[in-house]
């Protein structure tokens, strides 16, 4: 016997953050781009526009990634809970859930990771968001800002290997973000139906699937197989 399980795992204030930073992360890679490539890219009209824009976007983004950070230090005080890979994600987790991405859930084998309000990341996505949250946005963040302040800290920037090491540096960041974004939504699909984490992004609940232990061994709580598509609501 299965039966369906509802689980509030994102908070509201995870939930207004998450969807500024995304709509602002994307507004600085397309504007970014004209930036980039100007005799390419022309989205936004004017080159200053584009100027503007990314620097309005980078303004909300670095506002709302102080929030977020101090909301999970200071009012969840569960970031190192949530994010934080253990030893045993390390040794099998990732693997575990990487063979399940790459090839049981093809197969419709049941996800390894069950997600709750104390654990709702699987081992690979507490090292990816671990290192976007915690070492890839700050960086970008502190690097656009140098970038922004050009003229007065020309010395730093010399310290720092010149403006061309610094404006690198901030290209290679945003091609990684770009690159997160693509395989983040890819793999956001791949719940027991496409929507299925897409939903506690918009309302905080997540539908999880149990599998009850009927004794003869069959599965338990947090082995259940993959649902059959036509039970999926
Ligand atoms: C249009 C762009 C985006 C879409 C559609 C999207 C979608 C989603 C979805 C469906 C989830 C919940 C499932 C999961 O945890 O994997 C999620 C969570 C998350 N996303 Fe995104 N995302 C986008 C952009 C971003 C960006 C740009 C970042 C970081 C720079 C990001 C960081 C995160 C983090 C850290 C979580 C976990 C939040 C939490 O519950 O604490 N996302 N996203």
């Amino acid at each position: 016997m299965r039966h369906n399980e509802m689980v509030y795992v994102t908070p509201l204030p995870v939930r207004i953050w998450h969807w500024l930073n995304a709509f602002g992360i994307v507004t600085l890679c397309v504007t970014g781009l004209q930036i980039r490539f100007p005799d390419y890219v022309n989205v936004f009209g004017a080159y200053k526009a584009a100027i503007r824009l990314h620097n309005t976007a980078g303004t909300v983004v670095s506002i709302s990634y102080t929030l977020w950070i101090g909301y999970y230090l200071v009012v969840a005080r569960s970031l190192i809970k949530l994010y934080v890979p253990t030893l045993e994600d390390l040794k099998t987790g990732i693997f575990r859930q990487a063979y399940f991405y790459f090839l049981t859930y093809f197969l419709g084998k049941p996800n390894p990771h069950h997600s709750t309000p104390d654990s709702k990341f699987n081992p690979m996505q507490k090292a990816a968001y671990l290192v976007i949250m915690l070492i890839l946005l700050p960086l970008v963040i502190v690097s656009g800002i140098l970038l922004m302040y050009v003229a007065p800290l020309r010395e730093l920037f010399l310290l720092l290997g010149g403006i061309k090491m610094l404006v690198g540096s901030h290209f290679l960041l945003a091609c990684c973000f770009t690159a997160f974004l693509f395989v983040h939504i890819y793999l956001a699909t791949l719940g027991h139906t496409p929507l299925a984490h897409f939903k506690p992004m918009w309302n905080g609940w997540e539908e999880e699937v149990i599998e009850d232990d009927t004794g003869d061994g069959a599965g338990d709580a947090h082995s259940d197989p993959k649902p059959e598509r036509k039970d999926m609501v």
